[in-house]
């Protein structure tokens, strides 16, 4: 708690693949909680070097991902955003809650068991440690929410049980923080296996519609969405396909499935697609264009970044110097 704020921290990958699924079940809803929240959102780039990166791929999509979340609504006035490198507070309480974690623990984890097959030949210490990172991105602020998708709820778990653990030693230094795993039944699927989520690592590009698609490419990912051989709109059970488009069409008109029925009775599946396609990337549209011009103005972004670390290592400071002086480190000043 922030004086009566409660607290929002989330990390997000340096990835500029976003997709429509991230966008509509996450990155869209992210600015309504700055008015109920005090909210922190990072770009972590210290975690993305837990897999082997390219390095001016990692600068690049830094900054493309800062541009992205602004571009979508994220106002850097009203959150916290920033870089995880740049508040070294992180990594220094990183250290400190490792040796307030079990090896057990972290063996346990199963995106360290997923991880560590899919990067056989590079099980390094940090994809093992990974969770503690974590656990001190959220815990350097007091959070008391963390948004995350369900895949990360095993990891918040875990930075709950290292406050927790840290707490009975050293009482009221952590918040224990509460996972927040969006429940509103907008699961985005797969255009091309409707009963898969959405993945951005799908390796079918056409399962796929990202946030910065070109109007023609969405329109033919849309085309080509796998449905039944029915020829209704209509949403119903053992409908995946028309379902998901359903969904995404409600999405972005805010229709109500009735509705939506009432105005494709008639026709035919090729219109409604052809609908989706045109609400998806007409909403996407502005976006892009905020996007690009974000992107374009890279010291206008690297001020952003200044300003969010700056803000962001007032706090982590706050946090590591009473966890410092509890553990027994000698301050000086
Ligand atoms: N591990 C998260 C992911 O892969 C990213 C992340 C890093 C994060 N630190 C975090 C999410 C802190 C929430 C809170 O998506």
């Amino acid at each position: 708690m922030l004086g009566e704020q409660k607290i929002c921290f989330s990390g997000v990958q340096p990835s500029g693949n976003l997709t429509i699924g991230n966008y509509l079940g996450a990155i869209r809803n992210f600015s309504t909680f700055s008015d109920a929240y005090k909210c922190f959102y990072c770009v972590v780039d210290e975690h993305a070097i837990t897999v082997r990166q390219v390095p001016a791929d990692l600068r690049r999509r830094t900054y493309e991902t800062l541009a992205l979340y602004m571009a979508c609504g994220l106002d850097p006035e009203k959150n916290t955003l920033y870089v995880q490198s740049h508040v070294p507070a992180h990594a220094e309480l990183s250290w400190i809650l490792n040796c307030y974690t079990m090896f057990g623990e972290l063996s346990r984890m199963t995106q360290f068991k997923d991880k560590s097959t899919k990067h056989a030949d590079n099980v390094n210490a940090g994809l093992f440690t990974y969770p503690v990172l974590m656990a001190a991105d959220i815990l350097l602020y007091q959070t008391d929410v963390v948004p995350v998708g369900i895949d990360q709820k095993q990891h918040v778990e875990l930075a709950r049980n290292i406050a927790e653990r840290f707490n009975q030693l050293f009482p009221d230094t952590f918040t224990v923080p509460e996972p927040m795993i969006p429940q509103n039944g907008k699961k985005i699927m797969s255009l091309a296996d409707p009963t898969k989520k959405m993945s951005k690592s799908d390796e079918n590009q056409n399962a796929i519609v990202y946030i910065l698609d070109d109007r023609d490419t969405i329109i033919r990912k849309f085309r080509r969405a796998v449905t039944d051989s029915d020829t209704v709109v209509r949403f119903a059970e053992g409908k995946d396909g028309i379902n998901n488009l359903m969904t995404i069409y409600s999405c972005f008109t805010e229709k109500s499935m009735e509705e939506i029925e009432r105005e494709f009775a008639g026709k035919g599946y090729g219109d409604f697609k052809l609908a989706v396609g045109e609400v998806c990337a007409d909403a996407l549209a502005p976006v892009q264009a905020r996007y690009k011009e974000l992107l374009a103005d890279k010291a206008g972004l690297e001020a952003q970044m200044k300003k969010g670390a700056e803000e962001a290592a007032y706090y982590a400071r706050k946090t590591l110097a009473k966890v410092q002086k509890k553990l027994g480190f000698v301050q000086v000043r």
